[in-house]
């Protein structure tokens, strides 16, 4: 394992329990390893069964007791407004048809006026880039980060989880995996401290390891709790792994000042920026749905050998 300097002594402990009310939904990124689908649509708007990938992270975050969504957008984005919004033709004329169950769904889904923030992200410069673009509508609270390409399925929703880590412990918290270590240069990698439970206590984060340099296999998905102070180390604009400005540069300077850890989550994560992980996701939840698993399990059927 590489070394690592040792924290400081924990700072604004009473501060960084404050309730989690707002989150923040980076949706500015090009979509690169989904094209050409993502050419003139958002990646986070492709369906997984008949939901788009950014409205599962919004609904897990409202079941989790989010107040406020912020979203940063960029240039092609606008599919991502118009869904959330009022859609008054659509709607008067499922009324008028009697489409109740469809127009229930669609009344569900809509986030309430003034819950909901648009801010953009002029230029792709990076995920840490994307949720500095919110620093101004976190107003010195914690936030939530929810990355919608990772889908998550749980019995509990993972930002809920995350959420109820953040009261018993406070500070920062990571939605973590144990990964093969094949693939810890895929990922934000963790430093370990003490492990307790599904706690594993952050001493030191490297993103995009080389598989010799990762100090452990716990990789960070795309969910986090940050304290309003990784702002003013996103200001900085620290050009990180990749040329981007990395979130996980910007973390790693609150360790040690504030209590960071990782949580295990319970569930499985999709990646859906990716086409395997996407088509794995939507078997998934497919094979999960009341009303369409056992048809489409005997679909499968036909493809399985
Ligand atoms: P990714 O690392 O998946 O990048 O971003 P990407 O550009 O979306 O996709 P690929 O790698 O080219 O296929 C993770 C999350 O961060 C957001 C993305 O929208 C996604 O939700 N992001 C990334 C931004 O909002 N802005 C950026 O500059 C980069």
């Amino acid at each position: 394992m590489p070394d690592h300097p040792q924290p400081a002594p924990a700072v604004n402990a009473g501060k960084s329990r404050r309730r989690v009310r707002k989150a923040i939904f980076p949706v500015g990124g090009l979509g690169t390893r989904f094209l050409p689908a993502t050419k003139a649509m958002p990646k986070e708007m492709l369906p997984v069964v008949d939901r788009p990938l950014i409205q599962y992270a919004v609904d897990e975050a409202r079941a989790a007791g989010i107040e406020e969504f912020i979203f940063v957008t960029g240039r092609g984005k606008t599919a991502i407004e118009d869904h959330f919004d009022e859609s008054f033709e659509l709607m008067s004329t499922l009324q008028t048809k009697g489409k109740v169950k469809e127009l229930d769904e669609l009344t569900r889904m809509m986030l309430e006026p003034g819950e909901v923030a648009y801010t953009r992200q002029q230029e792709p410069l990076g995920l840490g880039h994307a949720v500095w673009c919110a620093r101004r509508f976190a107003e010195g609270e914690p936030v939530a980060v929810l990355l919608a390409d990772d889908l998550i399925k749980s019995e509990t929703p993972c930002l809920k989880q995350m959420i109820d880590a953040q009261a018993e412990v406070g500070g920062n918290i990571l939605a973590t995996m144990e990964v093969p270590e094949a693939d810890v240069s895929n990922y934000g990698i963790v430093f370990p401290g003490a492990i307790d439970g599904n706690l594993v206590e952050v001493k030191g984060l490297v993103e995009k390891p080389a598989a010799e340099d990762a100090p452990s296999n716990f990789a960070v998905i795309g969910r986090y709790i940050l304290q309003p102070e990784v702002f003013d180390h996103l200001g900085e604009k620290k050009i990180g792994a990749g040329g981007e400005i990395q979130l996980t540069d910007a973390m790693a300077a609150l360790i040690g000042r504030q209590p960071f850890h990782g949580l295990t989550f319970e569930g499985t994560r999709f990646d859906c920026g990716s086409k395997i992980g996407f088509l794995e996701a939507t078997l998934a939840f497919a094979l999960d749905r009341p009303d369409l698993g056992g048809r489409f399990r005997n679909v499968l059927r036909r493809y399985a050998d």
